[in-house]
């Protein structure tokens, strides 16, 4: 996927990639409390203590996401990202789809979050497409590091959880 090639990924990248997994995974795990909590703003009704918590928390991890996505970006795109570890040329353009894909969504499911909340209330059906988007594109992804990890052996994961520079 590299247009910028580099030795590995930097201790930051890293610590931003697990990070923004990590927010990830909550935003889908307790996505429908925000659902409640704005089907209940929108018809004006009392809103639970849990579901005003952890939709306000799906608010701020939802900002979060897209800031430190926003610091990923520039990072890939100036340090760029290691070349394929040992591999065919069609599984290496499968990935860069795959991690180019996951860029878009990052910053695309947090915009119409935004747009819903505030302007286009029917955009939420969209932006809750996230989760069987996110769900999919992470197993396949999760499924591709173990692949390389205990089959292939080259490497792969091991440079997204030790820094090289
Ligand atoms: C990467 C970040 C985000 C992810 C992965 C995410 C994911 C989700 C998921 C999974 C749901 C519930 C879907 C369901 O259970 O049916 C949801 C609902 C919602 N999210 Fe997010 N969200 C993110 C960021 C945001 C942000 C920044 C906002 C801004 C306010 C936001 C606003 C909403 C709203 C308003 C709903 C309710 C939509 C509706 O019921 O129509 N989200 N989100
Ligand atoms: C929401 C969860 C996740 C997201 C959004 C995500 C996203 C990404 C992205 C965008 C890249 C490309 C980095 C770049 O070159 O700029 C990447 C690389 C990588 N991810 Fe994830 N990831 C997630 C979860 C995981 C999990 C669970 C694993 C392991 C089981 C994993 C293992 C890796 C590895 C090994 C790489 C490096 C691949 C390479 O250098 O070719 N990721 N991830």
């Amino acid at each position: 996927m590299s247009q910028v090639s580099s030795r590995g990924y930097s201790a930051l990248q890293i610590a931003l990639h697990w990070a923004v997994a990590a927010l990830v995974l909550f935003q889908i795990v307790f996505g429908e409390s925000m659902e409640e909590f704005f089907d209940a703003l929108e018809e004006g009704e009392a809103i639970s203590p849990q579901n005003q918590f952890l939709g306000t928390a799906h608010y701020w991890t939802g900002l979060a996401i897209l800031g430190l996505v926003a610091i990923r970006l520039m990072l890939r795109l100036s340090a760029g990202a290691p070349g394929a570890a040992a591999d065919t040329n069609w599984s290496t353009k499968v990935a860069g789809v795959m991690h180019w894909l996951f860029y878009a969504l990052l910053v695309a499911v947090p915009l119409s979050g935004l747009l819903a909340f505030y302007h286009w209330a029917d955009l939420g059906d969209l932006h809750a497409l996230a989760k069987p988007a996110f769900v999919v594109l992470v197993a396949l992804h999760a499924m591709a590091a173990l692949y390389h990890s205990t089959v292939l052996k080259d490497g792969t994961l091991r440079r997204m959880l030790v820094p090289a520079r």
